[in-house]
């Protein structure tokens, strides 16, 4: 299971599923509900968009959620929960996650995957700040995910 926010999706997560594709035979990618985090785009746009990047790829199914994604992995019957690693600075924050995780379900096990070192510095955050002030994303986000960053803040 590969779990985020996806707001939105950029090509360092799709990289990561790619890579997550040739180590597991079925990967479930959860995208959190989250109010508190004031996203961009609806649960609804957020799946849309991964499901546009992904079409290509076999053994893939999108889930959205809220809750804690320990039971999500345990509903499902997951073995593990993907993550990225870009830089050390990510770490603390993951290692935080991964140990609250195995507290709560000790059977489930966390992966760190390292992103083409090309994606090392792209975050959606980032992405998101860069489109608001016109910058270009192109390379950075899928084509579907550029022409949405573009629709949703010339309308802002
Ligand atoms: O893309 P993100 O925002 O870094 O993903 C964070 C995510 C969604 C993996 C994390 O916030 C999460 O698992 N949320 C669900 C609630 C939960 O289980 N919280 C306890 C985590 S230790």
């Amino acid at each position: 299971m590969y779990p985020g926010s996806f707001d939105p999706l950029t090509n360092g997560h799709l990289d990561l599923i790619e890579r997550s594709l040739r180590i597991f035979d079925e990967l479930t990618v959860a995208v959190v509900t989250n109010p508190a985090k004031n996203a961009l785009f609806s649960d609804a746009e957020r799946v849309e968009m991964i499901r546009e990047a992904t079409r290509r790829l076999r053994r893939i199914d999108i889930e959205i959620f809220d809750g804690l994604l320990v039971d999500l992995v345990a509903r499902v019957g997951a073995r593990a929960v993907v993550r990225g690693l870009r830089a050390v600075s990510d770490f603390e924050y993951e290692f935080q996650m991964a140990l609250m995780n195995r507290k709560l379900r000790e059977e489930i096990e966390t992966v760190f995957l390292m992103p083409h070192e090309a994606y090392s510095y792209l975050s959606s955050r980032l992405v998101k700040e860069v489109a608001s002030y016109g910058g270009a994303v192109t390379g950075l986000v899928p084509p579907g995910v550029e022409a949405r960053l573009a629709a949703k803040l010339s309308r802002r």
